[in-house]
């Protein structure tokens, strides 16, 4: 990295995959705006409204004056079949998991094009190439957030700013974990078999991924070896969809 800082802001950044990110991202020398919801971050925000967006996009051109890249991470997951899926949550789960990518791109455009080698990156999942049943409104915004960073990358390239969707299957996070034990107790099985016979059931490669895989993923994105990774997802789902 040059003399200059570099600004990163990471949403969902007090749990998991966010979290790890902005860890790995301070280590590697940035300034990380965090942005979550709640916890402990640099910006409280509900990131499934527009001003929310806004405001955390101000917090970085406010505290660091630049803003070079967007991680968007947040997210939450609701399982339900079609008949039953609440309608206020699929609304939610896009507000987060694709107007939230939307707005921050829209926000943060300009300081991206002044960086010279903006990134943006959006954190999907596999769900954003494969459907799984009962995810209705998780699938359907990952798949239209891979979508977002397509155009995001053909309207960038003439700015040096690259636009990435990193696609990982299942990893290590509270949410995931929990589900382990939800699912250990509803089907009678210890949480070992749970893992590989009802989480991992359509991976290949039986075992979670670390956070801080995803983590590595995204700094080598941001890194100047990563400037060629624009418009494509970057898939790391252990095999699920070569099935
Ligand atoms: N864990 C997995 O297996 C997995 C796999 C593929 C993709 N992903 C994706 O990775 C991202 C992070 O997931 P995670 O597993 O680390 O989950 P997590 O629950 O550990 O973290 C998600 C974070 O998002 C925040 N958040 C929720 N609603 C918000 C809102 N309205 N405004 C701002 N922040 C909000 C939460 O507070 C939380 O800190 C998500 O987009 C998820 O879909 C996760």
């Amino acid at each position: 990295m040059s003399d200059e800082r570099r600004v990163a802001l990471v949403s969902g950044a007090a749990s998991g995959i966010g979290a790890a990110i902005a860890a790995r991202l301070s280590r590697d020398g940035w300034d990380v705006l965090s942005v979550d919801v709640q916890g402990d971050v640099d910006v409280r925000s509900d990131l499934t409204t527009r001003a929310g967006n806004r405001d955390a996009v101000n917090a970085a051109e406010e505290r660091f004056g630049r803003l070079d890249a967007v991680i968007a991470n947040a997210g939450f997951q609701h399982v339900a079949p079609i008949e039953e899926f609440p309608e206020d949550r699929w609304d939610a789960i896009v507000a987060l998991l694709l107007t939230s990518p939307f707005l921050l791109a829209r926000y943060a455009w300009p300081h991206l094009v002044r960086s010279g080698s903006g990134r943006f990156v959006a954190i999907a999942s596999v769900h954003g190439l494969v459907a799984s049943p009962y995810k209705a409104a998780y699938v359907s915004a990952k798949h239209g957030v891979i979508g977002l960073v397509k155009t995001l990358a053909l309207e960038g390239a003439e700015h040096g700013i690259s636009a990435t969707a990193v696609c990982p299957a299942y990893v290590r996070t509270p949410l995931i974990e929990s589900q382990i034990a939800d699912q250990a107790k509803a089907h009678g099985l210890p949480e070992e078999r749970v893992l590989e016979e009802v989480i991992l059931a359509s991976q290949p490669v039986k075992r979670l991924i670390e956070p801080d895989e995803v983590a590595s993923a995204v700094a080598y994105l941001l890194s100047p070896d990563g400037r060629a990774f624009t418009g494509a997802p970057l898939i790391m789902d252990q095999g699920w969809s070569a099935r």
